[in-house]
């Protein structure tokens, strides 16, 4: 009973032409008169269309079946019919039925057959209040699946270059991206915070360990609903030891085309399905991604009119319009000290800049890496904490990694989501993520 023996997705395909085959899932969609009952059938592979005929099943068991409401699960035995005119170009005669959960007539599925249909990511107070069962609609499932490559890229990535992967706290005495985006969290009469980042004690293993990575949950108290922020999102960070912007950035872009890649590989069929072109994830796999300074991308926004003065950082609006064009992914090096946390490392031949980096991905979707070279000397930290006016106190663990045998080293962190709206052609954030965290809503 448990066991599943067939998949919808392998009748699909032609796997079990002719052949009777179990299968069990959910009702899709109904339809029928009294004497033939039509049934789309949908499991986590895909949905078929079922033929039941109350001469084949006897009054019972159709009548069972006529009256089984869409979310049901079911499981029904029957034969592949090869037909052109079925969607998929498959169909089952069914020969048997047995319903597992009833949907009660009382309460019916809410979501409407037309909104589980035409789910664009378009979704309703009502839809994201139903998230639960939002996440059976076909495109969610295909966005969850084109997430889950993602989620596997990441770690064949780092892993095939003998990174090791090592996890951080979440509960944190201090903030990596500054303070304005801490969640407190009350910790036994004392204030902590969720982490933002990884960082800081990925840097602390880095002597140990040299090439390290993560992939988890970081946390930002962002108040503004945008496209692209969420509270909670996944991150995934890398670390490595004897590298600088340069080498890291050869990383960044390694990893985003090698996700692109795997997508393309193992999930071709969601990508089309949730209307992505595949020609532009090739390119993004493909190409190399140029590098373009903060001060000529200033230049560029200048002359397109952007009212942006030099030192501000580049919020989502400003480059919303620098990569409107973009082909590929554009790299921008060398912001504003000004402009970037302390552990930013200072442009020895200009200190006015750092040695930083982040990625911004075309048609406008903007930042999915932030990273950098490290402040590595005892004597730089302090000076870039202080002049950030940052105690020092919550960060004694940090400066301690310079004093003892500090060595260049450098990382970045490529928020999932972001990186999955993109490639995915998602126009929300929250479309790739399950249950999505933003100022106003935690259910469900
Ligand atoms: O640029 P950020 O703030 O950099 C850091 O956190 C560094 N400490 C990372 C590092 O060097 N290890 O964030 C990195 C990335 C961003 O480029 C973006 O893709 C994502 O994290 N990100 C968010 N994604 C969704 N919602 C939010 N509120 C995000 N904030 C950052
Ligand atoms: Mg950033």
């Amino acid at each position: 009973m448990m066991q599943k023996s067939h998949w919808i997705g392998e009748v699909q395909s032609g796997m079990h032409d002719g052949k009777e085959v179990e299968l069990k899932g959910w009702v899709h969609r109904t339809r029928g008169s009294n004497k033939i009952h039509f049934i789309v059938l949908r499991d986590s592979t895909g949905t078929i269309q079922c033929v039941a005929k109350r001469d084949a099943l006897g009054d019972d068991s159709f009548e069972d079946l006529k009256s089984s409401l869409i979310e049901t699960s079911i499981i029904l035995k029957g034969m592949v019919n090869v037909d052109e005119r079925a969607p998929g170009g498959h169909e089952i005669i069914v020969s048997s039925a047995e319903v597992v959960g009833p949907v009660n007539p009382e309460k019916p599925f809410p979501i409407t057959e037309s909104a589980m249909e035409n789910a664009d990511g378009g979704e309703t107070e009502f839809l994201l209040d139903n998230r639960h069962l939002y996440l059976r609609t076909g495109r969610m499932t295909n966005m969850l699946k084109i997430r889950s490559s993602v989620f596997g890229a990441v770690h064949s990535y780092f892993r095939e270059r003998e990174f090791t992967e090592y996890h951080a706290p979440s509960f944190v005495a201090g903030a990596v991206e500054g303070g304005s985006t801490l969640f407190e969290v009350p910790y036994f009469g004392r204030k902590v915070y969720l982490t933002q980042s990884w960082q800081l004690y990925a840097e602390a293993a880095m002597p140990a360990l040299e090439r390290l990575y993560t992939v988890a949950p970081s946390f930002r108290a962002e108040k503004s609903r945008t496209r692209r922020h969420l509270t909670e999102f996944w991150h995934a960070e890398m670390e490595i030891a004897w590298a600088g912007n340069a080498e890291v950035m050869e990383h960044g872009e390694g990893l985003v085309r090698h996700i692109a890649r795997t997508l393309l590989d193992e999930r071709s069929d969601e990508l089309a399905s949730v209307g992505r072109d595949l020609d532009l994830v090739a390119r993004y796999a493909d190409s190399p991604y140029p590098r373009m300074r903060y001060d000529e991308a200033v230049e560029t926004l200048q002359g397109l009119g952007v009212d942006i003065e030099w030192g501000q950082d580049l919020d989502y609006s400003k480059e919303k319009v620098l990569t409107q064009d973009f082909e590929v992914p554009h790299f921008l090096t060398h912001y504003p000290r000004i402009a970037k946390p302390f552990y930013h490392r200072p442009d020895p031949d200009d200190e006015k800049y750092v040695l930083c980096h982040d990625l911004l991905a075309p048609e406008g979707y903007g930042e999915i890496i932030g990273g950098g070279e490290r402040t590595w000397s005892e004597k730089e930290i302090l000076e870039r904490i202080d002049e950030e006016g940052t105690p020092r106190e919550p960060y004694e663990f940090y400066i301690d990694v310079r004093r003892y045998g500090g060595v260049p080293h450098g990382g970045f962190g490529l928020g999932i989501e972001r990186v999955c709206s993109w490639l995915s052609g998602a126009d929300h954030i929250r479309e790739v993520i399950p249950f999505p965290r933003d100022s106003r809503r935690v259910t469900p």
